[in-house]
């Protein structure tokens, strides 16, 4: 989430936009098609079970190294595929051990394997490639990709900026395990997904080895390099890793020490912790935003204890449960919104009902949080608007108060198990809403999430 939006009532970015819908009714989510604002990333002629991929970095130089191993399935026959990567230097290409030919075109490595792959053929292709991985700018003009910091970098990829450092199958729908070495000097701290296997020295440098066994998004990948003392903890029997910047330390150590509470309350409402590894990376970036990377949040400034509920609930709406397609980014955003409305409620703080009706009675002249409808963000540039966040958690609380709390909380935990590790799409969660409420809600999500304005 952004720093502006944290509070859901600060002033925020404008979205000005007119939708192609004007403001016709329209009777369901709009048709769109697949994948409607990347088109370009990620390819359906496989899908990619496993990457493994070693990196060596010099924060001096900002020079990278990359040996890529991905390990995919072909969902139809492949004469060539592609892969993204965004900038750098690629050196060399195999598939399965045999020399392949590969070209590039615009944020692609297009490869021709000398066998063709059979559908349904399991097969590895590893990449070498290098160079000083670049920026990513978004759509909406934020930040991401490879972000060099003066001690080090972050890598962040909500959307698209995983590219920008790793040769992948760029779209939420193709969540793969992953194992991801860092090389860097010694001293200097190489952070990731997951667990921690080891630490190695190799000459003067030192191998980070992470795993994360779970699948996931690539735009959840983390990568964080620089100063700071690593700490391990546990949560239960939930291994955790924390790196602080030291600059940051004291700003932000009570929201990060409160990650077990938190951790602690949001399984109780949504079920059991989905990952094998916790924590959190907070670092001095100048990203404007937390990123719920899998496992690890890292928080680009101190984080408020809000802000720590917020990503840690995408640990199980977006990480766990993840988008089929970016235009269903309200499963994310919207659920995680509301999630810091309810813990502020259940700890003493404003009930998520008074925060609803204090937003819902604004007059129009500060109600920059309609549009676009949540669940029709209708470009990429609105992704991660205002309304995605704070129109899409009142849906959430509009829902709770048509329903009750009991059933609310139930449609979220059963959500959340019966798409764990998986994905969902709005229309299914519509479905099972109606489901176990046992209402007729479809007039109901068609005005909150799909129509234009105040519903
Ligand atoms: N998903 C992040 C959050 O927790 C926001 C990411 C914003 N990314 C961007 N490129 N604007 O809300
Ligand atoms: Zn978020």
């Amino acid at each position: 989430m952004s720093r502006d939006s944290r509070a859901a009532f600060v002033v925020a970015l404008v979205v000005g936009l007119v939708l192609a819908t004007g403001g016709n009714a329209i009777a369901a989510a709009p048709k769109q098609p697949s994948e409607p604002f990347f088109p370009r990333s990620g390819n359906r002629g496989y899908g990619v079970k496993h990457y493994d991929v070693s990196l060596g970095y010099q924060p001096r130089s900002g020079q990278l190294t990359a040996r890529d191993v991905v390990e995919a399935r072909a969902t139809s026959g492949l004469r060539k595929f592609s892969l993204d990567l965004d900038g750098l230097k690629v050196t060399s290409v195999s598939v399965n051990g045999e020399g392949a030919d590969y070209s590039r075109g615009r944020g692609k490595v297009k490869i021709v394997p000398a066998t063709p792959i059979a559908k349904g053929e399991a097969f590895k292709v590893v990449l070498r490639y290098q160079g000083q991985p670049r920026k990513v700018i978004d759509p909406d003009e934020s930040t991401e990709g490879w972000y060099r910091t003066p001690d080090g970098a972050v890598a962040v990829g909500e959307p698209v900026g995983t590219a920008a450092w790793l040769a992948c199958n760029n779209a939420p729908r193709d969540k793969a395990t992953f194992a991801i070495q860092i090389t860097v000097p010694a001293g200097v701290m190489a952070i990731s997904n997951g667990s921690l296997l080891s630490r190695q020295k190799v000459d003067r440098r030192v191998r980070w080895s992470w795993s994360e066994p779970t699948p996931m998004a690539t735009y959840l990948a983390l990568v964080d390099i620089g100063d700071g003392k690593l700490v391990q903890g546990q949560i239960g029997t939930l291994p955790t890793w924390t790196l602080i910047d030291p600059r940051l330390v004291k700003k932000s150590k009570a929201a990060i020490n409160s990650l077990p509470e938190i951790i602690r309350f949001e399984q109780k409402i949504y079920g059991h912790y989905p990952f094998a590894a916790a924590g959190s990376v907070v670092d001095v970036a100048n990203l404007q935003y937390a990123l719920e990377t899998q496992t690890r949040p890292i928080y680009a400034f101190a984080p408020d204890r809000t802000t720590v509920v917020h990503e840690t609930a995408h640990q199980w709406f977006g990480d766990s449960v993840s988008l089929l397609r970016w235009p269903n980014i309200w499963l994310n955003e919207g659920f995680a919104t509301w999630t810091q409305w309810y813990f502020a409620e259940q700890h003493g703080g404003r009930s998520a009902q008074s925060v609803f009706e204090e937003l819902y009675r604004r007059p129009a002249s500060q109600t920059h949080f309609w549009d676009p409808p949540s669940g029709h963000p209708g470009q990429a540039k609105n992704l991660f608007a205002v309304s995605t966040y704070v129109r899409g958690a009142m849906t959430l609380q509009a829902l709770r108060d048509k329903i009750g709390t009991h059933d609310l909380l139930s449609v979220m935990k059963t959500w959340a198990r019966q798409h764990r590790y998986g994905h969902g799409d709005i229309e299914d969660f519509i479905a099972l809403a109606n489901k176990m409420s046992g209402e007729h809600l479809r007039g109901f999500f068609h005005r909150w999430l799909f129509q234009r304005g105040k519903p």
